[in-house]
């Protein structure tokens, strides 16, 4: 595996602090609870083994909103290729799913494993680990006052989102292609181009369908309210190099998207942009260098 930089979970104070719309941000309570479970990934070794959650009676009312009212969404919004993996998920409808029990089964589907994060995790480490089958996934859950929306990564985006994608092969394989060319450069500059055509395919991508735009990416599928925003978003068509130009936001809906023609144009893109991804890319395509990405 390659060197991985260490994650340090952020604090309630800061990760809350820059999201000024979070709901939790009053919520004592919920930042405390919240900030616990962020605070086991500290140390924590990509691929070791880490406890289960004894998640409460109201996050498993949170989980069961948020997937009656994915499950209908996802068959009105989602592509062809989520739905497949969806099936093959099973995500469960009452209860909150460990880790543990979500890991075996990607391991067999498509050698997946999810590994313990407490937020969003660096570049190197979080793209990097793609490569070797490890995905970083949150425990903690999003605030119940607004369950359909999280401006950070929750266990829900983890398995609405990654979790299906990771249940399929061919979906899998793009976070691989990605986290090998993560691991191939050096520079902050480069590990920034692949985080952007990161998002804009695997997080907020979409597929279009006899001339419809359907949601493909895990930000999409795991936000109520975003599954259908390209109805309300700028859409483009897929265009890495344009993706890897735009700046994004992680705590707020996207202002762009960008629409693959197929799965195949999407694996075909990827592939391509990747294949011979270096330290010097960016230069060579003319691609500008943007501030960081903006919470
Ligand atoms: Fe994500």
């Amino acid at each position: 595996m390659s060197t991985v930089r260490k994650q340090t979970p952020v604090s309630v104070e800061g990760r809350l602090g820059r999201a000024n719309e979070h709901p939790g941000r009053h919520d004592q309570d919920y930042r405390r609870r919240r900030d616990a479970l962020a605070a086991r990934a500290e140390n924590h070794r990509v691929g070791a083994p880490y406890e289960d959650v004894a998640y409460t009676e109201d996050e498993h009312r949170t989980w069961r909103t948020v997937h009656d009212a994915l499950a209908p969404a996802h068959r009105t919004h989602a592509c062809r290729e989520v739905l497949a993996a969806g099936e093959a998920a099973d995500i469960p409808a009452e209860q909150i799913p460990q880790h543990a029990e979500i890991t075996p089964g990607l391991r067999t589907r498509t050698g997946f494993s999810l590994t313990l994060a407490g937020g969003v995790v660096p570049n190197e480490r979080f793209l990097g680990a793609m490569e070797h089958g490890y995905f970083h996934a949150v425990q903690f859950v999003r605030h119940p006052a607004v369950p359909l929306y999280t401006p950070e990564p929750d266990v829900l985006h983890d398995v609405f989102g990654h979790g299906i994608h990771l249940s399929s092969p061919g979906i899998a394989e793009l976070y691989r292609v990605i986290g090998r060319a993560a691991n191939r450069v050096r520079t902050t500059e480069a590990l920034d181009i692949l985080s952007r055509v990161y998002w804009y395919t695997l997080e907020y991508g979409l597929i279009t369908e006899a001339g419809e735009p359907k949601a493909f990416g895990a930000a999409l599928l795991s936000s109520y309210g975003e599954i259908a925003a390209h109805e309300v978003r700028e859409v483009r068509e897929l265009d890495l190099c344009a993706a890897a130009s735009t700046q994004y936001r992680i705590s707020s809906y996207q202002s762009v998207l960008f629409a693959a023609r197929s799965f195949a144009h999407l694996e075909d893109a990827i592939g391509r942009f990747c294949a011979e991804f270096d330290d010097d890319t960016g230069n060579r395509l003319g691609l500008p260098s943007l501030p960081r990405n903006r919470q």
